[in-house]
């Protein structure tokens, strides 16, 4: 990996650390989702880095792709919460999750971490994927609750945050080895519930899959607004701020018809049982590089 690539990835671990620190410390209840959400946007832009994905806070039965749209959601006593923050820098990304207990669920917590643990004590070159999955897995069902089958962990390549390969939540027989070089998420899901999610309703999260004519005035400026987050996902609340919610409202739903948007809707256990989930990125080496971790982790 050249040098200033490596640091890229080193700069957006770092900044993203910071931002996952500083959202979790809010993570409280009576709190506005909306306002961990912007508060940790806003840090991750104030250090000059740009933002890989909406910031997303998930909670309890809901594993993912949760953002706040027209509504706000306040968090409450006894809400298992997951925050997920993506930071780029000139295209290298960093993705890292974490979650916070407000209730009585520490072992669900401990779970995932504990798993993303073990997971990353085996990315170095050779390790099969069935291996990250297994163990995965097996730390899971060791505290009697079990992985989220059908989400997974990722490669990261520039400007793209769902690469191939995806990296399995459990044993999936998959032969394929790790290669030095490589930069990938890791992120176990952990659950009380069925271990599959489906896709729930009223997406907030998108991205722009290709441009076509436009017509309306409203959904030219929303594609002129949207073009700037270069083909990386973001969300509905980013728009309200420059154009407002009726004419997001309007233009979104006319870029879905012209199938010019991928919608990303929340993902919620099959069973509505409580998520966890834990997630750093590393580079695959002898020694692996797990850049998105503190000092203190
Ligand atoms: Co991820």
């Amino acid at each position: 990996m050249e040098k200033s690539v490596e640091e890229s990835y080193r700069k957006a671990g770092s900044i993203a650390c910071q931002a996952l620190k500083k959202g979790v410390n809010m993570i409280k209840p009576g709190v506005s989702v909306k306002k961990i959400l912007d508060e940790t946007e806003s840090y991750i832009t104030s250090q000059g880095a740009g933002i890989a994905f909406p910031a997303q806070i998930a909670v309890n039965e809901v594993a993912a792709h949760y953002c706040p749209g027209e509504d706000d959601l306040i968090l409450k006593e006894g809400d298992v919460v997951k925050l997920d923050v993506g930071v780029h820098v000139d295209g290298y990304i960093a993705d890292t999750a974490r979650t916070v207990n407000l209730g009585d669920k520490d072992d669900l917590v401990k779970a995932s971490r504990d798993a993303l643990r073990e997971a990353l004590k085996k990315t170095t070159p050779g390790t099969t994927l069935s291996e990250i999955g297994r163990t995965i897995q097996e730390t899971i069902t060791s505290y009697n609750f079990s992985p989220i089958k059908n989400l997974s962990g990722h490669a990261l390549s520039r400007y793209e945050v769902h690469a191939k390969p995806t990296i399995p939540n459990f044993d999936t027989a998959d032969d394929t080895q790790l290669k030095e070089g490589q930069v990938i998420a890791v992120e176990p899901f952990a659950t009380t519930g069925a271990g599959i999610v489906y896709e729930s309703s009223n997406p907030t999260i998108f991205t722009l899959l290709k441009e076509k004519p436009v017509r309306s005035p409203i959904t030219r400026q929303v594609i002129h607004e949207i073009k700037k987050y270069k083909g990386l996902p973001f969300t509905s609340r980013w728009l309200h701020k420059s154009l407002g919610e009726g004419k997001t409202r309007f233009a979104l739903r006319e870029l879905k018809t012209l199938g010019m948007i991928q919608e990303h809707p929340p993902l919620l256990d099959k069973a509505k049982g409580f998520v966890s989930q834990a997630e750093h990125s590393v580079i695959i080496r002898d020694k692996p590089r797990i850049y998105t971790k503190g000092d203190e982790d």
